[in-house]
């Protein structure tokens, strides 16, 4: 699917939309935001805001981007990095996974390539977490090759442009790259795939797309059939409901956290003890069965704490978070259980729903504080 085209048969090539191009370029140079990852061209840092810019937004990405930077300027900063710092980095971004492929990648970099990033697209997407988008995107726009991307606003311009109708699916993907392919200029692909991409951002939008300021208007199927809005068909998204009930056990100023396992969901991150409400159960009736199921003991006294909305993947969780006071019994030691104090709490990566309720302990601790400097 990836084979380079040569640069004869690129020059060769009959281009029966050459200005679209040219118009998208000249557009792209004029209204492009000024964004970190395109003010370099270190493969690291593109790789690395790639992968964050996957699921999550330009604005959100900033700040995770500049920090990992400082925290880990180069390939090897970041292999020799250990998985928790690497996760609290990540912290907030979701899909650790992501954090978890790119910090072994960077490992495999290091054993297997001297250091350096493979510039070859089989060499590069052999490495782990890296799938033909991170490989094209990385390679084309770090190592100038020609090979179009395809994110979730490359494929809106494109369905819309060439007036895809439905939804968007792994054919009509097949499809719009071969037609982009098709178009790709033979210099600056970096920039074009730059431009497809901001133009999905800024003027093709998904709602209320801004037709009268597109510079490829006059080539837009979607735009001559009045059909903009409804291109691409929506994807039918189910989200799941889920309570979970989540117990805070402090002793002499040291929280209760346990790590998850290091496969499936949320691997190898803190939270507090907890778990799913079960049908039928009232919110405490869960508390003290999950307690008693991760920790061996009975909860003597509970007080909601408070209550917490957040989503990820395809859940959308609440969390209830109670504080308790446990029966006398002492708790089982275990490996993945550790009871840490706040300040220390915040070197631990954790999923975003217990990230919440460590600030949401700093705050309280420190009106306490200031309670008691003030006096009574
Ligand atoms: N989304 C994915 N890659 C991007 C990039 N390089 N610039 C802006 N948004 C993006």
């Amino acid at each position: 699917m990836n084979r380079l085209p040569n640069r004869a048969e690129l020059m060769d090539r009959k281009e029966p939309d050459g200005s679209l191009p040219r118009k998208i370029g000249r557009w792209y140079r004029t209204h492009r935001r000024r964004l970190p990852w395109r003010e370099t061209k270190d493969p690291y840092k593109i790789w690395v805001s790639e992968v964050m810019l996957q699921q999550t937004t330009v604005n959100a990405v900033i700040p995770y981007y500049v920090r990992w930077l400082e925290l880990f300027p180069d390939i090897q900063a970041l292999a020799r990095a250990p998985l928790r710092r690497v996760l609290k980095a990540w912290e907030g971004l979701g899909y650790y996974q992501r954090a978890r492929n790119l910090h072994q990648a960077a490992r495999t970099i290091c054993r297997k390539h001297g250091g350096s990033i493979p510039a070859e697209f089989e060499e590069f997407i052999a490495l782990p977490g890296v799938g033909p988008y991170i490989a094209a995107a990385v390679l084309s726009l770090a190592f100038d090759k020609p090979y179009p991307v395809l994110d979730a606003n490359v494929r809106r311009v494109g369905m819309r442009l060439y007036g895809f109708q439905g939804k968007a699916n792994a054919r009509a993907d097949a499809v719009l790259l071969a037609r982009i392919r098709g178009i790709f200029p033979v210099e600056n692909g970096a920039d074009f795939n730059q431009a497809l991409m901001e133009l999905g951002a800024l003027i093709c939008r998904p709602k209320n797309p801004g037709c009268l300021l597109c510079p490829v208007q006059s080539f837009c199927r979607a735009y001559q059939s009045g059909e903009q809005e409804v291109i691409p068909a929506p994807k039918s998204r189910s989200f799941q409901q889920i309570e979970t009930v989540v117990g805070i056990i402090s002793d002499q100023g040291k929280y209760l956290i346990q790590q998850r396992p290091a496969q499936g969901l949320l691997a190898g991150l803190w939270e507090f003890p907890g778990g799913k409400r079960e049908k039928g159960e009232t919110l405490r009736e869960a508390l003290r069965r999950e307690i008693k199921e991760e920790l061996g003991v009975e909860v003597r006294r509970e007080r909601l704490l408070l209550k917490l909305r957040h989503a990820y993947t395809r859940f959308q969780v609440e969390l209830f978070v109670f504080e308790c006071e446990l029966d006398r019994s002492p708790l089982p030691r275990s490996p993945n259980r550790r009871w840490v104090g706040l300040r220390a709490l915040k070197r631990y990566p954790f999923p975003s729903g217990s990230a919440q309720i460590v600030r949401f302990l700093e705050d309280r601790d420190s009106e306490k504080q200031k309670r008691v400097s003030v006096g009574p």
